[in-house]
């Protein structure tokens, strides 16, 4: 019977909401993860870091990450802040002999990222484990998919094409939030949810991207400053700041297995909320996967009777579907909380058998690199930009 891990999470927002409703979760449907302990969760506001605290279900706050870290009793850091805390956190953490969970993406840049995958390099020869949180990695229909492809079900691959589409940057009158200053988030849509896309088109095809063309935007380049908004008022011109990231991302990007990309991620996509999709072809067929039907794979056999052929629906809840077993009978859908239950069991599984969980740092890092090529080759007006 392995030791109660003890979790301190940093970060009370939206991730730090997930990322405790999976801890909560998941000992109660995945038994033979090790037993965590939601013991202490970490924020600037005292007040809102009680409440948090109450609400998640944390035993203790503390409102200096670095007391997190230096106390003994803490075998787990959980990484849910904004990117421009990833690096120095989780290198603190990991030289102190914690495992190491970080929301994606890995960094804010190349550099930060190369220097968070060194001190888990090294942290591993100890058995201390780091893993970044590409959670949609842990939907069963993507990680169903990658097996079919791994099992050669698609044959050659051609073609990759993903979205991630969102909408709620288009008013203009929306403040200058962390997320659109580089500072802060390294990248804007690019980062955010280009990441993801990028990580699930590398794990699906299990290659990576060697070259990618892009071009860049940002719509919007003043916002009022955070706290000037009155939603369905217009805001005033003074108090405003400049945008630094880019509001849509689009590339090209060619695979070392010879198959061609295309990548879309934007946040003025108006009425797609988070439309994550995915289409892979090969020479014996395809797959595609839409997030919002997301226990939902569409597969076409392209090695049967055109007559016959065409994409038909795998309803991905059987026992026999990656992580499904843990949940409902079939047929019984799971949701988007659900892909972090997953993240977190096979983390957890990772530390207990001092087995490299993935996707590791290395992997966020290649991921940053591909961000950083496509930045590089929209900036520099490139049409073919290695991924170095
Ligand atoms: N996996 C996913 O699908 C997904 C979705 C959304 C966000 N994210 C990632 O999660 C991370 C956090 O995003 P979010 O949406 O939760 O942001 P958020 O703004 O909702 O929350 C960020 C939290 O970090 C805290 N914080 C910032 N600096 C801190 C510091 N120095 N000390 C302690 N706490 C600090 C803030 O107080 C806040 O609680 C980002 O890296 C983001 O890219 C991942």
């Amino acid at each position: 019977m392995s030791k109660t891990l003890r979790v301190g999470m940093i970060g009370y927002g939206f991730m730090g909401k997930v990322h405790s409703h999976a801890l909560r979760s998941v000992n109660r449907f995945f038994p033979d993860a090790p037993a965590v302990e939601m013991t202490v969760i970490c924020g600037r506001s005292t007040e809102a870091l009680n409440s948090a605290a109450k609400t998640f279900g944390w035993l203790e706050t503390e409102t200096d990450w670095k007391k997190v870290i230096a106390r003994p009793d803490i075998d787990i850091i959980d990484i849910c802040t904004a990117g421009d805390t990833h690096a120095e956190i989780a290198i603190a953490a990991l030289k102190a002999g914690k495992h190491v969970i970080c929301e994606k993406p890995l960094a804010n840049n190349v550099q930060e990222a190369e220097a968070m995958t060194a001190a888990a390099h090294e942290a591993a020869a100890k058995g201390i484990f780091a893993m970044v949180a590409f959670n949609y990695r842990r939907v069963p229909a993507l990680a169903f998919a990658r097996d079919m492809i791994a099992a050669g079900k698609l044959g050659t691959i051609y073609h990759v094409r993903a979205n991630y589409l969102q909408d709620w940057i288009i008013d203009p009158e929306f403040p200058l939030v962390w997320r659109l200053e580089k500072d802060k988030a390294g990248s804007g849509s690019l980062g955010d949810i280009g990441a993801h896309i990028i990580d699930a088109a590398q794990f699906l095809t299990g290659s990576h991207l060697t070259s990618v063309s892009g071009r860049i935007k940002t719509f919007i380049t003043e916002r009022p400053l955070p706290g000037a908004y009155t939603g369905l008022t217009a805001a005033t011109t003074s108090g405003k700041g400049k945008v630094t990231v880019d509001d849509a991302a689009i590339f090209t990007g060619e695979f070392e297995n010879g198959a061609l990309g295309t990548f879309e991620a934007t946040r003025f996509a108006a009425g797609r909320k988070n439309a994550m999709s995915i289409e892979v072809n090969g020479s014996k067929g395809s797959l595609y996967f839409n997030f919002e039907d997301m226990n939902e794979l569409l597969y076409h056999d392209h090695t049967i009777s055109s007559e016959s052929a065409g994409f038909r629906k795998i309803l991905t809840t059987d026992g026999g579907h990656p992580y499904v077993n843990a949940w409902w009978p079939p047929g019984h859908i799971i949701g988007y909380e659900h892909t972090f239950t997953h993240e977190f069991y096979d983390f957890l599984m990772g530390v207990a058998k001092k087995v490299q969980p993935t996707p590791s740092f290395a992997d966020g890092l290649y991921v940053q690199k591909v961000l950083d090529a496509v930045e590089a080759s929209a900036n520099n007006n490139s049409i073919n930009t290695n991924v170095k």
